[in-house]
């Protein structure tokens, strides 16, 4: 059996490569090595708890108010041991974090190759997302494998001039992680959520956290909300507060007094997904959301500039409509008002995947590993 490594520390990541990590363990030629590099904590401990996940190491860097370098520098520092002591014949990194930066140019000074998984999303700004675009970028340069989640990714890869040989198109493991999670019952945690969506409210899910949007984008966005919450007092605006104090600190003051606005913790991802099912409209910065609420049929409202994940905007389900205060006041009433503004939005669409992502991917690895064969590629 060839051991692959799945490293990982936060929780987009944790989510994304559960499905993966299942389909390592029924592999009849790989067996997977579980390593978290606990970028994240309270957020990705909740993650592998849903999905049953136990890592084998560790690496515990977490530390408050982390600083990119500090952050990249204890990753650097442990890895390596725990490299040495599992010895890997690949390892597979997820996205766009400091995790995968750092784990991939690991991996390639102790020449193990690397496994992209979730490759070639560009924004084309390498300052935003900041700093995940380079960070993808940077893993590029010393992957072994790209595992492109759609074609348009792959076609961004092989406009780098990356052999096309060492590319495939798999789907996003988002998608087999959601199906899986969607079709158990769940309930809310939260007393007032539980009522509130037993009563069917009208809701607007909103999440925040990106790096370009600290400071003065992330104040717009809560006036943004606060003057939404004042005009649509009937409808409930839901926030589940990212752990980052520097997110809280600037929109729980402006948020925090209105009835009709619920700050949560971190949702465990389960009740997270049953909060984009009941929403109404989703107003998000986040990655995975975006690529999540389409398939709901959820209109999304992205709060940034661009977006490395142009597939539902062609399709219709997601806008791009930045942080100004207005454009944010204007685009939400729009949908909150006008019925046929928001039915030409609702499509329930899966540009991301079908739900075979980590299948595919295993069979990537055993090829790049001489020891099986790919199948049929992702075709969205
Ligand atoms: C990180 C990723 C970002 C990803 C996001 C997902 C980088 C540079 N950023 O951003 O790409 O979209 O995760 O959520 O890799 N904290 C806790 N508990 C937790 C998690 C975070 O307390 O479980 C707090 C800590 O104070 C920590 C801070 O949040 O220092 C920032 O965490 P960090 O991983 O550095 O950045 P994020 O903004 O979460
Ligand atoms: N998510 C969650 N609980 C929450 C908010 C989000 O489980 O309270 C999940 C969500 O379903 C998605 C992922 O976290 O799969 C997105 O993570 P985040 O927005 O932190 O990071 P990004 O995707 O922007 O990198």
């Amino acid at each position: 059996m060839k051991k692959v490594m799945v490293l990982y520390g936060t929780r987009p990541e944790a989510i994304k490569v559960a499905p993966l990590i299942k389909a390592l363990e029924e592999s009849d030629a790989l067996t997977p090595v579980v390593v978290s590099t606990g970028q994240h904590r309270e957020m990705l401990d909740q993650v592998n708890k849903w999905f049953v996940v136990e890592p084998d190491a560790d690496l515990d860097v977490m530390k408050p108010g982390q600083s990119l370098t500090e952050l990249s520098a204890r990753i650097m520092e442990r890895l390596p041991q725990v490299l040495d002591e599992h010895r890997p014949d690949a390892v597979v990194v997820q996205g766009d974090t400091t995790t995968v930066a750092m784990g991939a140019i690991t991996c390639f000074y102790k020449e193990i190759p690397v496994v992209h998984l979730e490759a070639g999303l560009r924004s084309g700004n390498i300052y935003s997302p900041f700093p995940e675009e380079a960070n993808r970028r940077l893993a590029g340069q010393v992957t072994a494998l790209h595992l492109a989640p759609t074609t348009m990714s792959r076609d961004n890869l092989l406009a780098e001039g990356i052999d096309p040989g060492i590319v495939a198109v798999v789907g996003n493991t988002v998608i087999d992680a959601l199906n899986w999670t969607a079709e158990k019952p769940v309930e809310f945690s939260d007393q007032r959520l539980r009522d509130e969506a037993a009563a069917g409210r009208d809701m607007v899910l909103l999440t925040t956290h990106r790096r370009e949007n600290w400071g003065e984008p992330m104040a717009d966005i809560a006036a943004a909300v606060a003057e939404l919450a004042a005009r649509y007092p009937e409808t409930l605006f839901v926030f589940p507060a990212h752990k980052n104090p520097t997110v809280r600190e600037v929109i729980f003051p402006a948020i925090k007094d209105f009835p009709n606005v619920v700050i949560v913790e971190p949702l465990d991802y389960p009740e997270f997904v049953h909060a984009q099912k009941w929403a109404k409209l989703v107003l998000t910065d986040s990655g995975g959301v975006q690529e999540e609420a389409p398939s709901f049929g959820k209109p999304v409202l992205v709060l940034r500039e661009n977006t490395e994940r142009p597939e539902a905007v062609t399709a219709g389900t997601v806008k791009l409509i930045g942080t100004a205060r207005q454009t944010i006041v204007d685009e939400a009433s729009r949908l909150l008002d006008d019925a046929e503004a928001y039915a030409a939005m609702s499509n329930a669409v899966n540009p991301y995947g079908d739900g075979r992502a980590a299948e595919r991917s295993v069979a990537a690895i055993a090829e790049l590993l001489g020891v099986g064969q790919r199948i049929d590629e992702f075709e969205g």
